[in-house]
């Protein structure tokens, strides 16, 4: 269990809370269901914070390694150390000395020298829990290939609760549930809170069979419009253009579904559309004046999200 450290009670804010200690954040696998609401409980104290800031982290450094692409995770990551009064350091791989051919170990074992946490975006499966492995200092995971994404989870979760309800929840995962990590991540969080998930993915795409196995209560389908009208939440990813092995095989599948205005007639009244981001086509752009586009918003609540993630791994509470 990730929240293993130190079970603490402190009298004032909470009745029970898991302070961390030199704790890693790498798979929703590694949180029970008391940990997930303790950490959006906690976000919702960061929330007031998260555009005026609050003094909680001042000297702490956060180092921002990524050697993949991102504009949300390392941005927001960015954003919510410096509303926390704290500050941080990036590296990509481009402007690093991987490029000379230094290994992800020796550059988290130099890293955790300068920083106080390290959070990590690597292409290859499993380099968060390499990383947390060897490393001094909490690693977070921004997610490692195919893998995992627990924070991008977090926050899915947090808009879900804020913005729809957790309880008895109908959901579909549409789009790329075989190398999405944002889907594999939020598969195994909704199920710890009894979702029924349906599963919505084209031929050759659906969520690999040892992660659908583990889901209580789940529809396996290629075709949005079975599901469309009888979920709460909808939640869209991109194909992942970058995992394919084989160039032709992402071309038999791309443009492949499509969410338009019109489809939503006859859906919930109250059904929430989400999405990671990066949108590339999956979601018409007709779509985003709806009450039902929460995507923008989403990305917004990746500050509280992390504020709070930052603030337990730092053990400097509110
Ligand atoms: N959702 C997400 O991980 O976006 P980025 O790739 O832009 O960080």
């Amino acid at each position: 269990m990730l929240l293993r450290a130190q079970k603490t009670i402190k009298a004032s804010a909470f009745n029970t809370y898991w302070m961390l200690e030199k704790q890693h954040i790498v798979s929703m696998r590694d949180f029970t269901r008391e940990d997930v609401t303790f950490i959006l409980d906690y976000a919702e104290r960061m929330f007031p914070f998260a555009r005026t800031g609050i003094e909680l982290l001042q000297h702490k450094i956060l180092a921002l390694l990524f050697f993949e692409p991102s504009t949300r995770t390392q941005l927001s990551f960015d954003s919510a150390m410096k509303r926390l009064g704290g500050s941080t350091l990036s590296l990509s791989s481009e402007d690093s000395s991987i490029l000379k051919g230094e290994t992800i170990t020796d550059t988290v074992k130099v890293v955790e020298g300068y920083a106080d946490a390290i959070v990590l975006r690597h292409s290859r499966e499993g380099a968060a829990r390499m990383a947390s492995e060897i490393s001094n200092v909490p690693i977070i995971n921004a997610g490692d290939g195919a893998g995992h994404h627990p924070t991008q989870t977090l926050l899915d979760l947090y808009t879900i609760r804020r913005e729809s309800h957790l309880e008895n929840l109908d959901i579909a995962l549409l789009g790329d549930l075989k190398y999405g990590r944002t889907a594999h991540s939020l598969a195994y969080a909704l199920n710890m809170f009894d979702a029924n998930i349906a599963l919505v993915a084209p031929d050759g795409l659906q969520m690999p069979s040892h992660i659908v196995d583990t889901l209580d209560s789940v529809t396996v389908t290629d075709n949005i419009d079975d599901v469309i009208h009888e979920v709460d939440v909808l939640y869209v990813t991109r194909i992942q253009k970058e995992r394919f092995p084989d160039p032709n095989e992402y071309l038999r599948v791309a443009k492949s579904y499509r969410i338009y205005r019109s489809m939503l007639q006859g859906a919930r009244d109250d059904l929430i559309i989400l999405h990671p981001l990066p949108r590339v086509d999956e979601i018409a752009t007709d779509v985003d004046q709806t009450k039902h586009a929460k995507y923008f918003q989403q990305a917004f609540y990746g500050i509280p999200v992390r504020m709070a993630l930052l603030s337990i791994v730092m053990d400097k509470l509110l």
